[in-house]
């Protein structure tokens, strides 16, 4: 590529990025769904700790700060226009479970569901809580870690691209490409 560079407007300047579908409870039990492109892993294994940016003037950072508890669901590609609508209304107007024919299952840890259309669900308790502009930083430390067993080999090691998840970049939603090498 060339060495020239064009100065551009810093919006979500890093790409690409993961879309969660992450699932949080109201006082009387009953289930929310936001779709999120700020999603990261902050400490990976002691404690495992993930990270969730939710503007304050989301319902689900309302419901979030009070309950203290989140479920992080990985959407599959195939999934891809209940992401989309999942985030463009929000849960005081909706019941986004019923309304987009999504499947809550009992988590294990925590009070929010998972998603049975998601193959992989993230436990999370809130630990900290910090403004960063615009965007509320949720620490959630992991208390369960679900996966299905497709997405898993004869050893039990997760295939990622057996999710083929929905991968985020300036307004525009991708599969996951192809292996370029394994690693590990
Ligand atoms: C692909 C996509 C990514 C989004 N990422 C975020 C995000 O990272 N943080 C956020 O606060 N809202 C994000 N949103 C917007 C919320 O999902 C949307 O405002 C949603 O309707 C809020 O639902 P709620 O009011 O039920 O919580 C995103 C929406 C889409 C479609």
């Amino acid at each position: 590529m060339t060495a020239e560079r064009v100065t551009c407007e810093p919006t979500r300047p890093i790409f690409p990025s993961p879309t969660g579908l992450i699932t949080s409870v109201d006082a009387a039990g009953r289930p929310n769904i936001i779709t999120l492109g700020e999603v990261f892993n902050l400490s990976i294994r002691d404690p495992v700790i993930v990270g969730i940016a939710i503007a304050p003037a989301r319902y689900s950072h309302e419901l979030i700060s009070a309950g203290g508890e989140f479920v992080v669901n990985l959407p599959p590609a195939e999934m891809l226009e209940r992401v989309l609508q999942c985030g463009q209304v929000s849960g005081r107007e909706v019941d986004k479970f019923a309304q987009f024919g999504l499947t809550p299952l009992p988590a294990t840890h925590v009070a929010p569901p998972l998603i049975a259309e998601c193959p992989i669900n993230i436990e999370c308790r809130v630990r900290d809580v910090q403004t960063i502009g615009d965007h509320d930083l949720f620490q959630g430390e992991v208390l369960a870690h679900h996966v299905s067993p497709e997405l898993l080999d004869a050893e039990g090691r997760i295939i990622p691209e057996r999710l083929s998840a929905v991968v985020f970049a300036h307004w525009s939603f991708f599969a996951m490409g192809p292996l370029l090498k394994r690693w590990r």
